[in-house]
């Protein structure tokens, strides 16, 4: 494998397991050093040491605003300048028919996939902007575009967070700064083991689930394009 990030440095939120662990191996394997951010710190330092030297573990709170701000600063910090890439991963699912999706159940869905990853894209902008330089990779899911049951509060912030994606490609073209939205459908990773007290009448069966390598892979191909080349959306489903 050659080194074909190598020199350059990433952000992966919600890197402490699932899709944001295999794009932050994938990153680390690529060359880049990368920035890991979640809550569980002992998960985190644990998956980070994994990755060698080149990884950063980054305790935070994603849902708490100055948390936020203080990670973001604090990894300028530690690379010198913002990161090269940034991929707003973390995500919350928790299906339930609308009369069951609590106020507070709405409001931190809302909280960890739609204004998390404006807070961080807020927070590196005016220096990725100055810089002239800088990929925002935004994960979505098939459910950013198609409405499913029980899925009011995560397609309320996944349908946004395309809308999000779709207004960053177009203030950002021609600035430097690339923006791909990667949508994966169901993919095997944890997110499904809390869905278990859910109101959801069909779980995706395992066959029909995608390998957490496999988004990881789309990310991977969207940051080593060449430089002239924006990959705007990339839709991945299991075969
Ligand atoms: N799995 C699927 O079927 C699927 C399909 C389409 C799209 N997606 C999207 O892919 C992304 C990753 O999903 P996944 O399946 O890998 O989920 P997962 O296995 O449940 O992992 C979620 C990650 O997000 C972190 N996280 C959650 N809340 C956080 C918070 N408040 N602050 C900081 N970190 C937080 C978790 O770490 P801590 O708990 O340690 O904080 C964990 O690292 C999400 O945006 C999801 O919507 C998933």
């Amino acid at each position: 494998v050659t080194a074909v990030l190598a020199g350059r440095d990433a952000v992966v939120t919600g890197a402490s397991r699932g899709i944001g662990l295999a794009i932050a191996r994938a990153l680390a394997r690529a060359g880049a050093r990368v920035a890991l951010i979640a809550r569980s710190a002992q998960t985190l330092t644990a998956r980070a040491a994994e990755l060698g030297g080149n990884a950063l573990p980054v305790v935070c709170d994603l849902t708490d605003p100055a948390a936020v701000t203080r990670a973001a600063q604090g990894i300028t910090d530690a690379f010198g300048h913002p990161p090269d890439i940034l991929v707003n991963n973390a995500g919350t699912f928790g299906p339930r028919p609308i009369q069951a999706i609590t106020p507070e159940l709405f409001a931190e869905t809302v909280r960890v996939n739609l204004i998390a990853p404006f807070l961080l894209v807020h927070a590196f902008l005016p220096a990725m902007r100055a810089r002239g330089h800088g990929h925002i990779v935004t994960i979505g899911s098939i459910a950013d575009r198609i409405a499913y049951p029980e899925n009011g509060a995560y397609a309320a912030s996944k349908f946004g967070l395309r809308g999000l994606h779709e207004v960053m490609r177009t203030e950002l073209r021609g600035t430097g700064i690339r923006t791909t939205l990667v949508s994966p459908g169901p993919t095997e990773t944890d997110i499904w083991a809390s869905v278990q007290e859910s109101g959801m009448r069909r779980f995706p069966t395992r066959t029909e689930m995608l390998h957490p390598e496999a988004v990881a892979d789309a990310v991977l191909y969207a940051v080593t394009q060449p430089e002239a080349v924006n990959i705007d959306e990339l839709r991945l489903s299991r075969a």
